[in-house]
């Protein structure tokens, strides 16, 4: 059963595809993926870049033409509830698109035909993720201190993700996104550009989806600067480390 492990960067994928067994790049839909073989499951690697578009053609290929029967996004997000700190981990339970607005016509948030604004991922898969990234901060500990602007042992937090497609990095904008969607009973802990995209697709395809983020930024004013070097430095190891948790466990 072929796993898909879809990220929007290559940082985010860490060194995962180095580590396939016997490995075959594949060129489609502009877009390369790699199939193989990690940690005994039939696994395709895929890059989509950012945001939801590219997520969901990058997603749609994954199950039209490389049979991907689970998918597993891992990459960065921006940490906007509180206590959801640069350098923890967020596994999603739901995701909402914090740009869908269809009003009048339809709720705000709501994506016309999916019956409201939140959609669930796939509860047996992301329990497994979660488990998986537990022990992976439980291995890690303050490994990577000298990277947080807040040195913390890294925190595991599961809940609502908001994706669209904008880079969050002024506070204004982050109080309001995240401001605007608790007024409704919506509790975001963090923002990204594909997620919701990639769950959307699956739930169409009927094929379980879950999702883990590094917290790269607090979405604030300074998130284009803890960014880059963010992701270099850290998410890369986070996104190996958990997924290879996470194959050992399924
Ligand atoms: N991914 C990582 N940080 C982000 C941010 N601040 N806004 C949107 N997507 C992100």
């Amino acid at each position: 059963m072929t796993i898909a492990i879809l990220s929007a960067l290559p940082e985010e994928q860490g060194d995962l595809v180095q580590a396939l067994e016997a490995p075959e790049r594949v060129e489609h839909a502009s877009r390369t993926f790699w199939r193989g073989r990690l940690s005994g499951h039939d696994v395709v690697l895929a890059l989509c870049g950012i945001g939801k578009v590219a997520a969901a053609t990058t997603a749609t290929s994954l199950a039209e033409r490389f049979g991907a029967r689970r998918m597993v996004f891992t990459g960065v997000a921006g940490g906007v509830g509180e206590g959801v700190q640069v350098g923890d981990v967020v596994v999603a339970a739901e995701y909402v698109q914090h740009d869908m607005d269809a009003s009048p016509i339809f709720p705000r948030w709501e994506v016309p035909g999916y019956g409201g604004p939140r959609m669930d991922c796939d509860a047996h898969l992301t329990a497994i993720l979660m488990r998986a990234a537990s022990a992976y901060l439980e291995r890690v500990g303050g490994q990577f201190d000298q990277y947080l602007p807040a040195p913390h042992a890294p925190r595991l937090h599961q809940g609502l993700i908001a994706s669209g497609d904008q880079f969050v990095s002024t506070a204004g904008a982050s109080q309001r996104l995240r401001g605007d969607l608790l007024a409704a009973g919506h509790n975001v802990l963090a923002v990204e550009m594909e997620g919701a995209a990639v769950l959307q697709v699956c739930r169409d395809y009927g094929l379980p989806f879950a999702a883990v983020r590094t917290i790269s930024d607090r979405a604030d004013d300074s998130a284009h600067v803890d960014f880059p070097r963010f992701v270099e430095q850290v998410a890369r190891r986070y996104a190996d480390g958990v997924v290879r948790e996470l194959l050992a466990l399924l």
